[in-house]
């Protein structure tokens, strides 16, 4: 047989069984890393307890720091005591009193304006007396800007006035999402960032990438040859992708209610889904490699004008409901949501991706608040076979599908029918699946999304973060939507009661294409 793959050596079937994994263990330089917002809600629910499991776990080099920085006054020894309260209260790991100690030791505060010069000159000389010089004879600085987006121009106008984007320290800048609100604020924003930080500086984090399940969608698809053949218009009939939350806005009101269900799902999870489902095999597994990829994807993206919209979109909002048992509110009725508010809280959609692969293939994307359960899965829903032999004889004729499942129990279900014993000729459906946690139990430890992204940020991999052109090119898709709901209102709101799959034109949208919405 050939050694028909370059590099790739023939297969040692008596050895495949157990492929060798690589060591979780990550070699990583000293670090000084300063969060702006470091007293905040997301600092505290997901940064903090994070950075303190990495410690915990053996991930962080010897030498590291942590600054928080905010506005009010502390001492270090008080913001110690605030990272040790968010650690227990948020974090996975108990306490312990050697490992907080390992970890308590690195971390301190600066008290500062954002948009005070001064303060930024007292984070200068902390970071000359904290930030260590690595293997590379460079002194590597991260800033987390964990802030309402409002604050970052003041930021990047500070940290640049003060010398510290570029110079004495190797810096990197991770913004969190929202990126804007439009295609223009999103454009300012870059050309703001820009003026501070060359692009492989800048990580724009979506923790969504950060999940195990959603990294697997590439591997899934590019490591095994069984399924990438049949992975284009001749085999598939359309593709499901389903982003439901059983929750409601929780105590996001004042984001939410501006935002909206696209902005808040539709243009950063969903559409990322949605590239790493149909994006065409990258030349190598680098970060600009898979990047293109995505935004040729979103490029791609058939234009909806009004009129598409109006006949292929479907917006809703929650009304009052039952979910598990318990009574809950409508959205309107939510703690900081005007009581005629038209913010929508369901979408659903129909695209195409007009390309050479997927062509006519229909792309049927939906997510909302108040469902009746949490659930994200993308599912391929393949052709008819082309005769069906078994037609006069088979009263169930179900199309083989295969479901990626990315929350909660992630794994991969095909669904594939057999003949039933017996007989007759009767045609069974029946799933093959896989599930992370009932097969490789023992094996694996799911990092948490901030785990991993943190870590790729120390690491300087820019993989799993978007690319400027990436997210004006996924709001060049949403806009439009968003536009057009606008104009057009929202006088049927609430238009579905909590803990059903939103409003019946959602189903409408797949039944008059003789198609309906599943979940596995
Ligand atoms: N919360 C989440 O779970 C979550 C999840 C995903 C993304 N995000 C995003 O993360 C970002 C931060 O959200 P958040 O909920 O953590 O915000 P937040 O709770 O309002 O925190 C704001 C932080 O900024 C500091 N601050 C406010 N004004 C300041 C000023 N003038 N000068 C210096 N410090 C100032 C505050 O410190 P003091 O209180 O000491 O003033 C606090 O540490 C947002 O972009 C949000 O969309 C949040």
């Amino acid at each position: 047989m050939a050694d028909d793959i370059p590099g790739v050596p023939l297969a040692d079937y008596s050895a495949s069984r157990s492929c060798e994994i690589t060591p979780d263990r990550i070699d990583i330089e000293p670090f000084t890393m300063v969060i702006f917002g470091g007293t905040g809600d997301l600092s505290q629910r997901k940064l903090l307890p994070t950075l303190f499991h990495l410690c915990a776990d053996q991930n962080l080099p010897d030498e590291f720091s942590i600054i928080g920085f905010a506005s009010s006054d502390r001492t270090d020894e008080e913001y110690r005591e605030l990272v040790r309260e968010a650690v227990e209260k948020y974090g996975n790991d108990s306490v312990k009193s050697e490992c907080w100690e390992r970890f308590s030791r690195h971390v301190c505060y600066v008290s500062g304006q954002f948009n005070n010069v001064d303060s930024y000159r007292k984070l200068f000389t902390r970071l000359q007396e904290l930030a260590k010089v690595n293997r590379k004879g460079a002194k590597d600085v991260l800033y987390y800007l964990a802030v309402p987006p409002h604050f970052l121009p003041d930021i990047f106008q500070g940290l640049s006035s003060c010398r510290l984007c570029k110079g004495e320290f190797d810096t990197r800048v991770i913004v969190e999402k929202p990126f804007g609100s439009d295609m223009e604020t999103a454009i300012e924003l870059n050309r703001l960032l820009g003026a501070s930080f060359d692009e492989n500086q800048i990580y724009r984090i979506d923790h969504y990438l950060g999940k195990e399940t959603v990294q697997n969608i590439l591997f899934f698809r590019f490591a095994n040859s069984i399924f990438e053949p049949l992975w284009n218009r001749r085999y598939i009939d359309h593709v499901q992708i389903t982003v439901a939350e059983s929750l409601g806005i929780e105590n996001r009101a004042r984001f939410y209610d501006s935002a909206g269900v696209v902005r808040d799902i539709v243009q950063n999870h969903i559409l990322q889904l949605l590239s790493l489902v149909s994006m065409e095999p990258p030349i190598g597994f680098e970060a600009d490699y898979i990047r293109n990829e995505k935004v040729k994807v979103y490029r791609t993206i058939r234009k909806m004008d009004e009129e598409y919209i109006d006949r292929f979109t479907v917006k809703g909002q929650y009304g009052r409901g039952v979910i598990g048992g318990d009574d809950v509110a409508a959205y309107r009725e939510e703690k900081g949501v005007a009581s005629g508010s038209t913010t929508p809280t369901f979408f659903a959609c129909k695209i195409y991706i007009d390309n050479w692969r997927w062509a006519g293939v229909p792309f049927y994307l939906r997510t909302g608040k108040r469902l009746p359960k949490r659930v994200t899965e993308i599912s391929i829903h393949f052709k008819q076979p082309p005769l069906m032999l078994f037609s006069s004889a088979c009263k169930v004729r179900e199309p083989n599908v295969l479901v990626l499942r990315v929350q909660p129990q992630e794994g991969i279900v095909l669904h594939i029918g057999v003949k039933h014993p017996g007989i007759g000729n009767q045609l069974y459906p029946v799933n093959m699946s896989f599930n992370y946690e009932e097969d490789l139990q023992g094996d694996v430890h799911f990092p948490l999304p901030y785990e991993r992204l943190l870590l790729d940020c120390m690491k300087g991999d820019q993989t799993l973060f978007a690319r400027q052109d990436g997210i004006e090119a996924m709001w060049s898709v949403v806009d439009p939507i968003i536009q057009q709901w606008e104009r057009a209102g929202a006088p049927d709101f609430p238009n579905y009661p909590s803990g059903t799959w939103g409003p019946g034109s959602a189903e409408e949208l797949l039944h008059r294409e003789g198609r309906q919405w599943h979940i596995w």
